[in-house]
C-alpha cells in the first residue's frame, strides 16, 4: 500500500516518520509546496520508502496526478485545503484522512442556533467518496481525533449518553516566554475569540467567546487549571453521530480548554486591538494582515519542543446510564513535554496529534478500517487503537465514576 503526506509540517512530520517505519506502507510520498522542508524530513527519518514530490494543496487538478497510484492521501495542511485535496482524492480514486476541518467558516452570532455546522460541508461528500469505494475519515488528530473515540469507547459500554464533555489542559511553560503558543498562533487565536459551538436541547448553538469558565481537575502532574468554552470540531459532530446515528443519545456536548489569566489577557487585548484581523491591511504603504505579524512576532512552535517543561492532558468526560444507574467515563492521554521531545525528537503537540493519523492509516493498511464514504473519527471501532496507542507511547487512561 502507498500513502502520501500532503504538508509536512509539525504533525505531518510525525505521522510520516510513524508511517515510514511501521512496516504497513510500500511507500511513503512526503509533498508539500516547500520541498526543502521535505527534504529535510526525509533526511531525518532516513528510510528508503520515503521520496519526496511537490504538490501545491490549493491546485486541485495537479493534486489529482500526484494522487494517482495512492491508496491513501494524509492531509497535514491547514483545514482551508481540505474539499479541493478530498475533490482531488475522488479524481485519482485515493482514500482520505484529514486532522481538523474549518470550524472558522460558521458565521453564526453568539446566542444563535447553527443551522448547518462547517463539518457538513464535507460529509456532503459521503455519497461520492461511498460510490467511489473510497474511505475519507475526518478529524483524526488528538483533539478532535482521541477525544472522539474516548467518547465512542464510552458510549459502547452505556446505555444512554447524556453529556459528552471534551477537555484540554496543558501546563507546559516556555523558558523565556510568557506566551508563546505551542501550535499555530494563528489557529489558537482564531478559535479562543470566536463564539464556541456547543450543543444543548437538540440544536448545535453559538455561545460567546470566553463563557463557561469552570475551574477542572486534570489528572496529576497537570492538575486544577481554569478552563473555557472554545470553538472546536468535536461538539460539531459527537452528538449527531453518538447520538443518532449511533442511538446513544446526547444531550449536551461541549469543549473546554484551559487557558492560564496571561493567555486570555493577550488573546482579550490582540482581539481587542483588531490584531486578530486576518484580511491585509495598508501600513503606510505595506498590505499586511495584523493577525500575520502578531504571529511573526512569536516564537515559532515547531521551534519550542525542546524548550518546553510541564504535562498536557486530552480527554473526553462522558456521563450516561448503564443498568438503569449513572456512570460516568473519563479517558485521556498525557504526555510530558520534556520526556516527549527527549525520547522521540519531536514536541507533545505535534507528537500527540501525528500519532493518532499514523494509527489510522496504518489500521486500514492492516484492513482494520474497511468503512467506506465520509465520517468523523467516532465511527470507528476504538478498540484496535489502544494497543498500537500503548506501543507509541500515549496509553490511554480510563476513570470510571458509578453513581448507586
Ligand atoms: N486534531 C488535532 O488535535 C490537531 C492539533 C493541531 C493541529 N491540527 C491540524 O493539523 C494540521 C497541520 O498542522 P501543523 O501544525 O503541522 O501545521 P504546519 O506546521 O504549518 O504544517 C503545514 C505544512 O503544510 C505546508 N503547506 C502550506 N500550504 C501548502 C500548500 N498550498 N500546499 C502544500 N503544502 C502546503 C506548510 O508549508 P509552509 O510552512 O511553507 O507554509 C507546512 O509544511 C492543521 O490542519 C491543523 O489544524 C490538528
Amino acid at each position: 500500500m502507498k500513502t502520501m503526506v500532503l504538508g509536512v509540517g509539525a504533525v505531518g512530520s510525525v505521522a510520516a516518520e510513524v508511517l515510514a517505519n511501521s512496516g504497513e506502507f510500500e511507500q511513503v510520498v512526503l509533498a508539500d509546496m516547500n520541498l526543502e522542508r521535505a527534504k529535510r524530513v526525509e533526511k531525518k527519518i532516513s528510510n528508503d520508502k520515503v521520496i519526496v514530490k511537490k504538490v501545491d494543496a490549493s491546485d486541485v487538478d495537479g493534486m489529482a496526478k500526484a494522487f494517482q497510484g495512492i491508496d491513501l492521501v494524509l492531509n497535514g495542511v491547514i483545514p482551508r485545503f481540505n474539499l479541493g485535496i478530498m475533490d482531488a482524492c475522488l479524481k485519482a480514486k485515493a482514500s482520505y484522512a484529514d486532522m481538523a476541518w474549518d470550524v472558522a467558516l460558521d458565521t453564526t452570532k453568539a446566542g444563535d442556533v447553527i443551522k448547518e455546522t462547517p463539518a457538513w460541508k464535507q460529509l456532503k461528500k459521503d455519497s461520492e467518496f461511498k460510490k467511489a469505494g473510497l474511505t475519507g475519515m475526518m478529524g483524526l488528530g488528538c483533539d478532535p481525533g482521541l477525544s472522539n473515540l474516548f467518547a465512542r469507547l464510552a458510549a459502547d459500554r452505556l446505555d444512554k449518553v447524556k453529556q459528552i464533555l471534551v477537555r484540554d489542559g496543558d501546563n507546559g511553560t516556555v523558558e523565556g516566554h510568557k506566551f508563546a503558543p505551542m501550535w499555530s498562533p494563528e489557529t489558537l487565536i482564531e478559535e479562543v475569540l470566536m463564539p464556541a459551538t456547543i450543543y444543548k436541547n437538540g440544536a448545535y448553538r453559538k455561545l460567546p467567546p470566553f463563557s463557561g469558565k469552570e475551574l477542572f481537575e486534570f489528572p496529576e502532574p497537570v492538575g486544577r487549571l481554569p478552563i473555557y468554552n472554545v470553538d472546536h470540531e468535536e461538539a460539531e459532530t459527537l452528538p449527531t453521530f453518538i447520538g443518532e446515528v449511533l442511538g446513544k443519545g446526547c444531550d449536551y456536548c461541549d469543549f473546554k480548554i484551559a487557558l492560564d489569566d496571561s493567555y486570555v489577557e493577550a488573546i482579550q487585548m490582540i482581539g481587542m486591538l483588531g490584531l486578530s484581523n486576518p484580511s491585509k491591511i495598508d501600513v503606510k504603504g505595506a498590505k499586511v494582515a495584523p493577525r500575520d505579524v502578531v504571529a511573526a512576532c512569536l516564537p515559532d512552535p515547531s521551534t519550542l519542543g525542546e524548550r518546553a517543561t510541564g504535562t498536557c492532558a486530552i480527554g473526553t468526560v462522558t456521563k450516561g446510564v448503564k443498568d438503569g444507574k449513572d456512570v460516568s467515563y473519563y479517558s485521556w492521554i498525557q504526555l510530558d513535554h520534556k520526556d516527549t521531545f527527549d525520547r522521540y525528537g519531536h514536541s507533545a503537540t505535534a507528537y500527540s496529534v501525528g500519532v493518532p493519523l499514523a494509527i489510522a492509516s496504518i489500521l486500514f493498511a492492516q484492513g482494520k478500517i474497511t468503512q467506506k464514504g465520509v465520517f468523523p473519527p467516532e465511527m470507528l471501532e476504538p478498540e484496535p487503537w489502544l494497543p498500537l496507542l500503548k506501543k507509541l507511547g500515549m496509553p490511554v487512561h480510563t476513570l470510571e465514576q458509578r453513581r448507586y
